[in-house]
């Protein structure tokens, strides 16, 4: 199993997404593997936000062997699911696809803490509050991820 956390930055949300799950599929024994990325150029190799690294780190978790970088229309073949943060990415991310096998693979995170009812991860960037809620709604949704895939796809 591949997956790509996506947000627009690359050094706030998608980075912590993907030390959450990262963290989750050690637990859990499963060989997968997790990457992410943004729509944006902007941070392009930077290491994720501080703010990011500090509530990582508060939960036991490090990310800073993490680099921003953006995505690239072949993630889409690449990747067997691309986890968009919030709707903008979500758009963003569909409009590199070419074909509905692509497009498949694309969704909302939160779909699976909520699929009914899919919340956007708010950008915590301009909110320095933000980021612990942000952490454990990442946490409910790796939680949703490896409850679906974890059984079945090692
Ligand atoms: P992210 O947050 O998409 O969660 O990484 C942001 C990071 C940087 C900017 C916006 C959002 N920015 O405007 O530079």
């Amino acid at each position: 199993m591949k997956i790509l956390m996506v947000c627009l930055g690359n050094i706030c949300r998608s980075p912590l997404a993907e030390g959450i799950l990262k963290a989750k599929v050690r637990e859990h024994g499963l060989d997968w593997q997790v990457d992410s990325a943004g729509t944006s150029s902007w941070h392009v190799g930077e290491l994720p936000d501080p703010r990011s690294i500090a509530t990582a780190r508060k939960h036991g978790i490090d990310i800073t062997d993490q680099r921003a970088r953006q995505l690239r229309p072949e993630d889409l073949d690449e990747y067997d699911l691309i986890l968009a943060m919030d709707r903008s990415n979500l758009h963003d991310i569909l409009r590199l696809a070419r074909n509905d096998e692509q497009r498949r693979k694309v969704r909302l995170i939160m779909e699976f803490a909520d699929p009914d009812n899919a919340q956007d991860v708010p950008d915590p960037y301009w909110d320095d509050d933000g980021f612990e809620q942000v952490f454990h709604m990442l946490e409910r949704a790796a939680e949703g991820i490896i409850a679906e895939y974890g059984a079945v796809a090692k």
